[in-house]
């Protein structure tokens, strides 16, 4: 179905930078796991921001917290002291894997993987750095050296050199490498992957592989950053993915919901690795602000507090049983994947005609390369909602099918 672009939508593409692939859809209000257009038709909100609205849209922990702070104190370098940024800090080390127990703030999840491969680089004093093929860890030039997709690397060639990509959930294959760089005078000091990949399709690994890579990188006397931007803060139906497998990292990077849809982003780090950086060698205007601390500080709260781990874990499974029965009954779906609310449907075909449909339907999903729909709706949603979405799905993979002729 072809959906008309308003005047407005045009006007905005006139002046915002061509960068985006663009839905035709001007929201203009949310609650919880629902928006609003400017005509005032209802979505339910499988998109949430790109895996942001974690708490949902305007959580009222989140706007009062929001509101508080603006009237207290907004703006406070992290070169002063900050009542809030001292709570957050206390708060989001006591839920950190164990032994991560110091942060620095950022805005994104980009500035996050930057931030982390320069504290690699200077706690080893190697440059070089391990990817996985399909990753995703944002698009600076640092952050995009180390996402595998050509189709965002190529037109910025060169990118840092001392990058080297294998092949995601093959031990074997990181192993190899460590072990050909160790007799070649050892040039490589982290390992970067996603626990669960997003934006590469909704990719997760066999049970063994993480444990693999850690017990690899301890051997190599190589580092472990773990990419928990969209996988943690309870997404997956664990606070972080990795915890799925036991696994701790020794940097892990956060951002996306960690403050209800504030700016922010997070490295977690231990603290003799986060100490190799020093004074002046790495900050930012903004990162830690009391705003989004306070932010930050509430959504911990309201993550922790109201069981949305818990939650994310049974109604991603119900959420995913649905989708499992929808391709015993849709030929177009050729795989469902994920782990709690972060859930793809991988079809036979671009996935384009049924994102455009869903929106016409009143349901906002994501893509995750061509033919896989992702799924990251608010942790806040029901068995209700799940169900809702489900029966609407259904109706776009049977009217996809009729398009298609299957
Ligand atoms: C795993 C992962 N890492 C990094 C990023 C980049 O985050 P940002 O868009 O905030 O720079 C993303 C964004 O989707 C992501 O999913």
């Amino acid at each position: 179905m072809e959906l008309e672009q308003s005047a407005r939508m045009r006007e905005e593409d006139s002046y915002l930078a061509n960068v985006f692939q663009r839905y035709p859809v001007e929201l203009v209000r949310g609650k919880g796991a629902y928006v609003w257009d400017s005509t005032g038709k209802e979505y339910i909100d499988f998109m949430a921001g790109y895996g942001v609205a974690l708490v949902g849209h305007c959580n009222e922990r989140i706007v009062s917290a929001i509101k508080a702070q603006a009237e207290r104190l907004i703006t406070c370098h992290c070169s002063c002291y900050n009542d809030v940024r001292l709570e957050l800090l206390r708060r989001l080390v006591s839920v950190a894997p164990k032994g991560l127990n110091k942060v620095f703030f950022c805005n994104s999840g980009a500035e996050a993987c930057e931030a982390a491969m320069k504290i690699a680089r200077r706690y080893t004093k190697r440059h070089g750095i391990v990817a996985a093929t399909n990753s995703f860890h944002g698009k600076t030039m640092g952050a995009l050296s180390v996402t595998h997709a050509s189709k965002y690397r190529d037109p910025f060639k060169p990118l840092l050199d001392g990058v080297h990509f294998v092949p995601y959930g093959n031990a074997e294959r990181l192993e190899a490498l460590l072990e050909e760089d160790g007799s070649a005078g050892k040039s490589i000091g982290a390992v970067i992957l996603e626990p669960i990949q997003g934006e590469g399709g909704i990719n997760v690994p066999e049970d063994g592989y993480l444990p693999r890579v850690r017990e690899i990188c301890d051997r190599y006397g190589v580092l472990l950053i773990l990419d928990e931007i969209q996988s943690g803060l309870g997404r997956t139906g664990r606070l972080w993915a990795s915890e799925h497998w036991g696994v701790v990292p020794d940097v892990m990077c956060i951002a996306k919901g960690m403050a209800g849809g504030v700016p922010m982003g997070a490295v977690i780090a231990r603290h003799d690795v986060m100490d190799a950086l020093k004074v002046g060698e790495h900050s930012n205007t903004f990162g830690g602000n009391p705003l989004a601390s306070a932010a930050a500080y509430a959504t911990l709260e309201c993550i922790i507090e109201d069981g949305l781990v818990e939650n994310a874990a049974g109604i991603g499974r119900y959420l995913k049983d649905g989708l499992l029965a929808l391709k015993e009954r849709h030929r177009v779906v050729r795989d469902v994947r994920g782990l709690g609310l972060m859930l793809g449907v991988e079809l036979r075909f671009d996935v384009k005609d049924v994102l455009m449909d869903g929106i016409a339907h009143g349901l906002l999903m994501l893509y995750s390369g061509r033919n896989v729909l992702r799924l990251l709706p608010p942790l806040v949603i029901d068995e209700d909602i799940a169900s809702r979405a489900l029966s609407l799905l259904d109706t776009l993979l049977s009217r996809e099918e009729r398009r298609r002729g299957l």
